[in-house]
């Protein structure tokens, strides 16, 4: 069963052809990074008219890397939340044309699941109950799945996403955007020798990076000849600490079978590292392609969910604030 995901929720255009959830026909990303890198962030609409720019294209190079034709497509799966509206919008309505001219059926899709999913095409087989730790631009959560399509939300932050730290870090050292790469990249030349706050809000599986950004902006105003590489280290290892424990003492309280890694900051060699070394339980981590935003993690999601007879109707509308639970 062929699915056809699209993705258009931030500043990626992509669109793949999965089969049966699991295997990857294609995998196509048209990448905004540099159009966005000039203004130090993403501009929402200028990403909404690039998106409608690159849809196309980039569906039919989907389309034709994977040698298929309409008819060879099962569904189509989209995000349709969370995101920014105006580039929720041209995914959706690009796969709802589809889906009305060519009679198929239409999947909506939460983006933070498509991200777990992501986890299916890794080759590994998946073990109920897992704990996922989703870690993005706009999130950062502990999840428990007990099935398909059934979340518990154990732990969430209070205030900045793990990846928004990372970019607002970023910022704050002059390195660029977006920040977590260009924070990696500098951390391999630094030394873990800066303290920095560590927030573990005890009794909770919550989390919270604002007092970490606030010690960084006090260090780097006061100091002007910080050595920018040891913040860098210092930073992303304060940051995947507190990732890494929360994750692994919710998975024990859970019994959970394995531990997922999922979202653009699980690009990131330090957490994948740690996380691995750490966890007691067996850890699956996407291949870094698949763990920033990407249209295959859709199409895996949506043959998980259009098996399960969730199917949309064509006035599916968007839904920028979704939650995953
Ligand atoms: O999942 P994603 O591509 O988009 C959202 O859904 O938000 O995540 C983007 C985030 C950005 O904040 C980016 O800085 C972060 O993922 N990121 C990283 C790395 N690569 C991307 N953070 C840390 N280390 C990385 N290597
Ligand atoms: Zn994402």
């Amino acid at each position: 069963m062929k699915i056809l995901g699209i993705e258009t929720s931030c500043d990626e255009t992509a669109a793949s052809v999965v089969e049966d959830g699991t295997n990857m026909l294609s995998n196509e990303i048209a990448s905004q990074v540099e159009i966005h890198a000039r203004y130090g962030g993403i501009v929402p609409e200028v990403a909404s008219r690039q998106h409608t720019l690159s849809i196309i294209p980039i569906i039919k190079a989907a389309m034709k890397k994977a040698n298929v034709e309409w008819q060879d497509l099962a569904a189509i799966a989209v995000t349709n939340g969370p995101g920014l509206a105006g580039s929720l919008l041209t995914g959706v309505n690009v796969a709802k044309a589809i889906c009305l001219a060519q009679n198929l059926p239409l999947v909506g899709v939460n983006h933070l699941e498509g991200h777990m999913y992501a986890n299916w095409l890794t080759g590994n087989t998946l073990e109920f109950p897992l704990i996922c730790l989703i870690v993005s631009g706009g999130h950062s959560d502990i999840v428990l799945m007990k099935g398909h399509g059934d979340y518990i939300l154990l732990g969430r932050t209070r205030d900045d996403a793990a990846g928004e730290a990372f970019d607002k870090a970023a910022r704050l050292l002059g390195l660029g955007y977006p920040g977590g790469p260009v924070i990696q990249k500098a951390a391999e030349s630094g030394k873990i020798n800066i303290p920095l706050p560590k927030s573990w809000i005890k009794g909770t599986n919550d989390f919270s990076f604002s007092g970490i950004k606030s010690s960084l902006l006090r260090m780097v105003t006061e100091d002007k000849n910080i050595n920018k590489n040891d913040v860098a280290a210092s930073f992303q290892a304060a940051i995947v600490d507190v990732l890494v424990t929360k994750t692994i003492d919710v998975a024990q309280e859970y019994n959970a079978k394995q531990v997922l890694l999922a979202g653009g900051v699980a690009a990131n060699k330090h957490l994948r590292q740690t996380l691995t070394e750490r966890s007691p339980f067996p850890v699956i981590i996407p291949p870094f392609i698949l763990c920033t935003d990407n249209a295959a993690m859709i199409a895996a999601c949506g043959y998980f969910r259009f098996r399960a007879g969730k199917i949309s109707s064509l006035d599916l509308d968007v839904i920028p604030n979704m939650k995953l639970a």
